[in-house]
């Protein structure tokens, strides 16, 4: 397994050809203190990648894959908030490719649509000690290339927006953002990344269905509480908090 090892601005990039998964990787040497804060582990194509809820997630060369290390030192409560700001850092970093419009969507937790067609996740995984973050590993999958075909939810890649870029050149872009975005964060909190992030909600504001395994319920999209759960109007106008499931 050959890696070569750059740096980008505050991150410590660990490039790989093919991994099984780079969240498992980059998971296993943070338990050992091998990587520490701002590193990165980027694979070309992975052999086992692994998506949210036990799905799994294709991973053929041409698309980029990468799983980011943080140690911050804020409370494990606050950490769907880092998730949703991650989200967000992809979206800028993509957008400036669409030249014309702004096809972009984020559906909720941790998708990124381009005209209704997912691109890409997001699967967060952390070490917890007591009340404290050890590590957080935040792994991303943009289809750049090509995407998987007869998916749940229908799903697209960058190139058939006519765009060409290299997942290399993809991840500095948003690294770029994600360091801008996270130090806003660190210094003045929540509230600008939730602004954000429901400035390009998908089915805000909308009647939408969200799914717990066989289980669906329907309401109206009205906000993002401080914790990231998602909060649905019912019919009969009350309000329920949803921290896990899916949104169609
Ligand atoms: C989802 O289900 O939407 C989340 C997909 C996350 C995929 C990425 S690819 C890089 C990292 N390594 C993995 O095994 N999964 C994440």
């Amino acid at each position: 397994m050959s890696v070569k090892i750059w740096s980008y601005k505050n991150f410590l990039i660990h490039e790989f050809e093919l991994l099984s998964s780079t969240n498992s990787y980059a998971f296993e040497l943070a338990d050992l203190r091998k990587i520490l804060d701002c590193e990165v582990i980027l694979a070309h194509s992975q052999d086992a990648g692994k998506g949210r809820q036990g799905r799994s997630w294709s991973s053929p060369k041409g698309n980029l894959y990468f799983s980011l290390v943080l140690r911050p030192k804020i409370s494990p409560a606050k950490i769907s908030q880092i998730s949703l700001l991650a989200i967000v850092a992809l979206r800028n970093a993509i957008a400036n490719l669409f030249t014309r419009h702004d096809p972009l969507r984020l559906k909720w937790p941790n998708d990124l649509l381009i005209e209704q067609k997912k691109c890409a996740g997001l699967l967060l995984e952390s070490k917890l000690n007591g009340n404290e973050i050890e590590f957080l590993v935040i792994g991303i999958g943009l289809n750049i290339d090509s995407n998987p075909e007869n998916t749940i939810f229908p799903s697209t890649n960058l190139k058939n927006f006519g765009i060409t870029i290299s997942p290399e050149e993809t991840l500095k872009k948003i690294l770029d953002e994600f360091q801008k975005s996270y130090q806003n964060y660190l210094d003045f909190g929540f509230a600008g990344v939730r602004k954000s992030w429901l400035n390009h909600a998908y089915g805000y504001l909308e009647k939408i269905t969200v799914s717990f395994g066989k289980e669906r319920i329907s309401g109206i999209f009205i906000n993002l509480d401080e914790d990231g759960n998602l909060l649905l109007q019912l019919d009969e106008g009350k309000v329920i908090k949803v921290s896990a499931a899916d949104v169609s």
